[in-house]
């Protein structure tokens, strides 16, 4: 049978998957990599490190394994980076990732100066710090050096395809979050390139993240002992890749994903754009479009609090016998560690605890932490609800989800079941099977989701606790507004 490889290049390390054209896993590994954070709100990587990880993953995923089976490799990659090459291929400066709120001056000039309405008519979307086109104007502004010398502008995932197969190209879906390309005409927008001082030279091929854009190079290929002529497909930003690894694909189905940061994510065979600003409006994997609410820090949060705070990653343990304090708590934890995109668009954002009494103990702050992060993602299905979208039910993916603690959360905040995919791989399995797709395995991207992808447990709301729930997030939603001033620089 035929397989394909699927990379999720992840903000704390890139997975990889060996895929069976009948979805089935055959090997799987992670390599993991530094984030830098040289000054407070800044958060860089090296794009050398994503390519020395790939060929170690790559390396150890084929070891045992039939190559001569291997037709495709694809990606999901953290989305919205900027990567930035000379004329002789060499990387600029490290590389601007998406939780980065350096920009905060350049995505004011962008909404205030420019306007959210010329912004919108261009891209669907207003200006947040994460967003690409932010960083190329900081770049302007504090690396003019730096920035003379750009001769190619690429993303993440982009960038390792370029390593691996020499084709300079990237896709709708991870296109969408540079604030560079028309969404709903599916073209890079000169008016933005004008807005920031580049030429679209500057800006890769787009294509459909089902689309083979080339084969490996003849060198990487000989080293992982693969042909030549494997295919290397778009793939897709980890959102958009994720939903496709969870079958969430054409109208009207949603995907919360509970990774570093925490997406909600609502797939439509139409262009919408959210008339409140709050959730992006971007291209999907599978030729439609999604809306999607980003909060910062999601799992990241839990990671941060049990890591660093309590000192245990036993989370686990830490997490035993709290499903007898669901919607009990009266702690409240605002999660935004790393400033908050969806829907405040606040850099300056943190985190804090609300609501201790003397008897207040580690569980329930636990618990807040976890409730907090679902809360802040509840704000986002608000945001999705008044644009006339109905979410019924929602999948549930990244490393949040194998609490079965933090499932029973996520469907009493929301108040809808949470289905649980059988395979909980994330963006790498959807970026599997977008290579299946390029490689003519299924005819569609929607074929290949109905064919692979099943539910392996839905956790339905408990009206009582859904109800307790509904009440502590009319109070949560008082929080932010009350305490912006104070986070303020
Ligand atoms: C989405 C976003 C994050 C990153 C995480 O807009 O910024 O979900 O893609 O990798």
């Amino acid at each position: 049978m035929n397989t394909y490889i699927g990379i999720d290049l992840g903000t704390s390390g890139a997975k990889f998957l060996l895929v069976a054209a009948d979805g089935s896993i055959l090997a799987k590994n992670t390599q993991s990599y530094p984030v830098f954070y040289p000054h407070s709100g800044w958060s860089e990587q090296n794009p050398a490190d994503w390519f020395s990880a790939a060929m170690r993953g790559l390396n150890e995923l084929l070891k045992g394994q039939d190559k001569a089976a291997v037709k495709g490799i694809s990606f999901g990659g953290q989305m919205h980076g900027l990567v930035a090459l000379d004329k002789t291929d060499k990387v600029i400066r490290p590389a601007i990732l998406w939780n980065d709120g350096r920009t905060e001056k350049q995505t004011a000039y962008l909404n205030e100066v420019i306007g959210r309405e010329k912004l919108s008519a261009c891209t669907g979307n207003i200006a947040f710090a994460g967003f690409t086109a932010p960083k190329i104007l900081w770049m302007k502004e504090n690396e003019p050096e730096n920035f003379a010398r750009i001769a190619k502008l690429m993303l993440p995932k982009d960038y390792l395809a370029y390593r691996l197969s020499g084709a300079f190209c990237t896709d709708f879906s991870d296109a969408s979050g540079m604030l560079l390309l028309d969404v709903k005409n599916r073209r890079w927008s000169q008016k933005m390139c004008d807005v920031c001082g580049i030429s679209e030279q500057m800006l890769p091929e787009l294509h459909e993240s089902y689309e083979v854009v080339g084969t490996l190079k003849g060198e990487i290929a000989a080293e992982l002992g693969l042909s030549a002529e494997i295919k290397i497909v778009a793939g897709a930003g980890d959102n958009a890749a994720a939903a496709v690894g969870t079958g969430v694909v054409g109208e009207g189905g949603c995907n919360i994903s509970l990774g570093t940061s925490g997406t909600l994510f609502v797939s439509s065979e139409k262009y919408k754009e959210d008339k409140g600003n709050a959730l992006h409006s971007f291209c999907h994997a599978d030729g439609g479009w999604h809306l999607m609410g980003c909060i910062l820090s999601a799992a990241s949060c839990n990671a941060w609090w049990s890591d660093n705070v309590l000192q245990t990653n036993d989370y686990a343990k830490e997490q035993a016998g709290l499903e007898e304090e669901l919607g009990k708590n009266d702690v409240y934890f605002l999660p935004y560690l790393m400033g908050e995109r969806s829907p405040h668009n606040d850099v300056n954002a943190r985190g804090a605890f609300i609501g201790m009494r003397p008897d207040t103990m580690r569980k329930q702050m636990t618990l807040a932490v976890l409730e907090g992060v679902t809360f802040a993602l509840r704000d986002c299905l608000e945001a999705a609800k008044k644009n006339g979208v109905t979410v019924g039910c929602t999948m549930l993916c990244g490393g949040g989800a194998k609490s079965p603690l933090w499932r029973k959360i996520v469907a009493n905040v929301m108040g809808i079941p949470v289905d649980i995919p059988q395979t909980e791989q994330g963006p790498a399995y959807g970026a599997a099977m977008l290579a299946m797709v390029g490689c003519g395995e299924y005819k569609t991207v929607q074929e290949a989701a109905k064919a692979i992808v099943r539910v392996k447990e839905t956790v339905l709301p408990d009206e009582k606790i859904a109800a307790l729930y509904a009440k502590r997030y009319k109070h949560f939603i008082k929080l932010y507004p009350a305490l912006q001033s104070v986070f303020c620089r």
